[in-house]
């Protein structure tokens, strides 16, 4: 944010000039589809030659990641394993209360428990720091602490000399928990889990999704949860409110008559600078079903996945609200699929949903200042051939809340065609434009059918966009995270099919608010097997100020690795395992202190509910059930957690 680096590229690791890097890519493009799968990547050719030397010579090479590894051979079995420079320890698993002294974990949970407990699919989160005890003084409380010119480290370290690296409020997704996890169901012949028998198991599968926020504090090394007014749980039930271009509109049925409910499959996250928390709505889809055997979707559902049975959680037969074939919650699935902020210093206030921002599965959101204090934000939509978007607000984002207006409710929408050629350029998707007009009648239709718009305008199919972080030098990171269907490679998308997924990075023009971008592929995760580093799969992501790129995984890893957490220096390519998590698990969710010196992470669905794969966080007895939680990552020598 600080620096104005249009013309950048966003890897100079040999500074060579742009169009012979791209080269270089589509040539190691035709090496693939020639079968030699195993050549070096382009950005990573130094990263073998710095681990050799560390183990030849002993010392470590003065960059910026110089931690002792997880070897292949110790990443796997039902335990975490992690650098044996850094500790770890577990915080706020599945079900523990959201204040100490609520309703203590029983298994299997009841409704009315779990809606006072830590849910389930432990995912984004975010930190927020308090940052004076004696004041009660919350996080950014005066919106004019944010300093435009500064990345979020240097805005967060204020309150460093405060109480900001002890004491926070944590605000963590509950992505999804199976009926096989959460109650122990099994599966039915053709692979289908058994399905919940009664209305209160429904309400239990929907309080252990959503968001929980928790105040946390550290003593002696040590961080627990404390007693806290801010403590609360928003799940599938909870009311909320709509906000933006959509929320006038009739697409969401009559809001008044049937006050909105409730979030569900938060994946992602991210965070303003005004200090509120963005909770992204991903695989809503699979939430839904029809209990009539004639419903059969419509062309906008069809388009985010609706069918008759979605992902067998069942709810639909005893919540009519999760039916789509009963007439009187029409609209109910356009309810979802959105960005949702969420307050996390006033518990009276409810969730909002902006829809300004868009309808598509959400994985994630990083939000970042660009000219004119304008804020912006970076999306994917995870699905197999699914798109990256953009979202820049209309005015300076300090200006539009003194004057009460949400920077996140007026604003344009973008979606991302990438050019064989290393450019790229955002399409606006707008009612004004005359290809859309022709399929939609206004400005909210096009943002709850947002997929369709880019369809229309014709963005750059993806590999599964999943996490995005904006680096302090201004580049965007994007996991892509596979895609065993492309058949038809393109530069962007270079390896057909994709199984190992890649990350892709761009430089956007105008600082941020402009419509057109470099890019160019960060890493090919295939290019890494054989090494000592590899990795498949990226889904987390995030850059840090000091140019680190902390990378986790959510797949089946090679040579037996559990799912993981590496770290990357983005100028020499080096890249290191910090932490392997524990079988069946998936490495999601990051956030850090002020002072970077303790990171949370999270495991989640660990063992995929099974007790005979593990029973973490509980020790190694082959029957208690798995439970999802937060990580707590320190740097023994008290350092920065990714160093
Ligand atoms: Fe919820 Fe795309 O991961
Ligand atoms: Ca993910
Ligand atoms: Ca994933
Ligand atoms: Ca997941």
């Amino acid at each position: 944010m600080a620096n104005d680096h249009d013309n950048e590229i966003c890897n100079k690791s040999d500074n060579r000039p742009f169009n012979q890097v791209l080269e270089t890519n589509i040539s190691r493009r035709k090496l693939l589809k020639g079968g030699l799968a195993t050549a070096a990547t382009t950005f990573l050719a130094g990263q073998s030659v710095n681990a050799t030397s560390y183990k030849k010579y002993g010392y470590k090479p003065k960059n910026l990641v110089n931690f002792e590894p997880v070897a292949i051979a110790d990443g796997s079995g039902p335990w975490p394993n992690i650098s044996s420079d850094y500790q770890w320890d577990v915080l706020i698993p599945w079900g523990e209360p959201i204040v100490p002294g609520g309703p203590a974990f029983n298994y299997p949970p009841n409704s009315r428990d779990q809606a006072k407990q830590i849910g389930i699919g432990h995912d984004g989160m975010h930190y927020f720091p308090i940052k004076s005890l004696r004041k009660r003084r919350y996080g950014w409380d005066n919106y004019n602490d944010w300093d435009d010119n500064k990345d979020w480290h240097h805005n967060m370290h204020k309150y460093r000399r405060r109480y900001g690296n002890s004491h926070g409020l944590l605000c963590i997704n509950h992505e999804f928990g199976r009926n096989s996890h959460i109650f122990g169901k099994g599966v039915s012949s053709n692979g289908d889990e058994n399905q919940p028998e009664s209305l209160e198991e429904v309400r239990t599968s929907q309080h252990a999704h959503g968001v929980s926020v928790v105040e946390i504090k550290e003593r002696y090394g040590k961080w627990r949860q404390v007693k806290s007014k801010y403590a609360r749980r928003i799940h599938v039930n909870t009311p909320v409110a709509f906000s933006g271009p959509v929320a006038k509109s009739d697409l969401l049925g009559d809001l008044k008559k049937r006050p909105p409910q409730g979030t569900v499959n938060n994946c992602a996250n991210g965070f303003t600078p005004w200090g509120t928390y963005l909770t992204c709505e991903e695989n809503f889809n699979g939430y839904f079903g029809a209990t009539n055997s004639s419903w059969t979707p419509t062309e906008e559902q069809e388009r985010y996945g609706f069918d008759d049975d979605g992902f067998n959680y069942g709810w639909e037969k005893f919540d009519p609200r999760f039916d789509l074939s009963n007439p009187d919650y029409k609209y109910e699935d356009n309810r979802f699929g959105w960005v949702v902020e969420i307050d996390p210093m006033n518990p009276y206030r409810k969730a909002v949903k902006r829809t300004a921002l868009g309808r598509v599965k959400h994985e994630g959101i990083a939000l970042t200042v660009g000219r004119g204090g304008r804020v912006v934000g970076y999306m994917g939509d995870d699905q197999r051939f699914d798109y990256i978007y953009k979202f820049v607000s209309a005015y300076n984002w300090k200006k539009m809340r003194r004057r009460g207006y949400s920077p996140l409710d007026y604003g344009k929408l973008y979606v991302a065609r990438f050019n064989d050629d290393g450019t790229g350029d955002w399409l606006e998707l707008t009612i004004k434009n005359p290809e859309i007009a022709k399929r939609f009648k206004s400005q909210a239709e096009v943002l709850t059918y947002a997929r369709i718009a880019a369809d229309i305008v014709g963005a750059t199919p993806m590999d599964r966009p999943e996490w995005t972080t904006v680096a302090p030098n201004g580049n965007v990171y994007v996991t892509l995270t596979n895609n065993s269907n492309r058949t038809e490679p393109n530069a962007a998308n270079p390896e057909a099919p994709n199984s190992d997924g890649h990350i892709i990075c761009f430089k956007d023009s105008y600082k941020h608010v402009g419509r057109k971008f470099k890019w160019e592929i960060f890493i090919l995760a295939s290019g890494t097997r054989g090494t000592e580093d590899v990795f498949t799969d990226p889904d987390g992501l995030m850059a840090d100020p000091d140019g680190r790129l902390l990378i986790q995984t959510d797949g089946g890893q090679p040579d037996s690795l559990n799912n993981q957490m590496l770290v990357a220096d983005i100028k020499t390519g080096d890249l290191r395992r910090l932490f392997t998590g524990v079988s069946g698990d998936e490495i999601t969710g990051i956030t850090m202190t002020p002072d970077r010196r303790t990171m949370f992470i999270n495991t989640q669905h660990p063992g995929n509910g099974d007790p005979a794969r593990t029973n973490f966080p509980a020790p190694t007895d082959g029957i208690t059930r798995p439970r999802d939680a937060t990580i707590v990552i320190t740097r023994k020598n008290g350092g920065i957690v990714g160093s």
